[in-house]
């Protein structure tokens, strides 16, 4: 026993996480007695491996892909965001020892878009391409920053509509397939769907953005994702991967967990630079 406190990610794959390097990074930057490592998770062991580690005294975990939903239904009490969100990305042992579950990563995007980017959300005609798991963690932040509208697409359109009806009462949301698009323009992008990592990008028109565009896809790599070659074919102002986010939703969990806020552009510009290197 190291003596410091014990956080982990569980995942399922894991390997490539960079959650422990980012967390390490904070930690020192706050000096925070802390470790924080990567777990891979057996697909049916998600409940069983969570009960034992905060049995064992672990301090928080954070979960990724494919446990969000179960252990949005493992915590014991759930923020707001966590609730709307249908997905818990954060597990917090509370003070009287329950296990809280928030979710940061719609928050982890609108702190990139805004503070790290400069972009803008209020007053803008917003395109969000997707209706899974992603886009619905962001579409409380999202509609919060009063967007003139947001457009919701999805290759299955049944599901773009289902998340447009359940987040209505949040602002002017409207949802469906890609020909909903039609005629119209958007200022801003942004790409919820898992379509790059196969290498596909979303059949879109080009005159979908304006001069004024910016494009924003979720995914992230060390080479530009199809979104973003796409965006970059097109013309849009300004492009980005989703490298900021990640690092954004890291550090307001260890917000969560530590009540400190890391400095976050050290660690975007140090991840960006051990990925160029390789
Ligand atoms: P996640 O939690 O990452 O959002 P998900 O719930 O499986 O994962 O959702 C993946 C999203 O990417 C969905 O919106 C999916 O569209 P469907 O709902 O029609 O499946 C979208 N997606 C995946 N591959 C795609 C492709 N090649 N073209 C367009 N959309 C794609």
């Amino acid at each position: 026993m190291t003596g410091k406190d014990r956080y982990a990610v569980f995942g399922n794959p894991i390997k490539h996480s960079k959650s422990p390097v980012i967390h390490a990074l904070f930690a020192q930057q706050c000096a925070q007695p802390m470790v924080y490592r990567a777990v891979k998770v057996e697909l049916d062991g998600f409940v069983r491996a969570t009960t034992h580690f905060f049995d064992e005294g672990g301090a928080g975990l954070n979960v990724t892909v494919p446990f969000k939903q179960e252990s949005f239904k493992f915590a014991q009490r759930l923020s707001a965001r966590a609730q709307r969100a249908g997905a818990v990305n954060t597990l917090i042992r509370a003070q009287d020892g329950a296990i809280e579950g928030d979710n940061t990563d719609g928050i982890g995007l609108i702190r990139d878009l805004i503070a790290n980017l400069g972009w803008n959300v209020q007053g803008l005609r917003v395109l969000l391409l997707g209706a899974g798991g992603a886009a619905r963690g962001v579409l409380e932040p999202l509609l919060r920053e009063r967007p003139q509208e947001l457009l919701i697409i999805n290759r299955t359109a049944a599901r773009a509509t289902q998340l447009a009806q359940e987040f209505s009462d949040l602002g002017p949301l409207q949802g469906g397939g890609y020909d909903l698009i039609g005629e119209r323009q958007f200022e801003l992008v942004i790409n919820a769907t898992s379509a790059g990592l196969s290498g596909a990008v979303p059949e879109l028109s080009g005159s979908l953005l304006t001069e004024r565009s910016c494009c924003y896809d979720m995914v992230y790599g060390a080479e530009p994702t199809p979104f973003m070659r796409w965006a970059a074919h097109h013309a849009a102002w300004a492009v980005a991967d989703g490298l900021g986010m990640l690092v954004e939703q890291a550090a307001e969990s260890f917000y969560l967990w530590r009540r400190e806020r890391p400095a976050t552009v050290p660690v975007i510009n140090h991840l960006r630079e051990s990925m160029a290197a390789g």
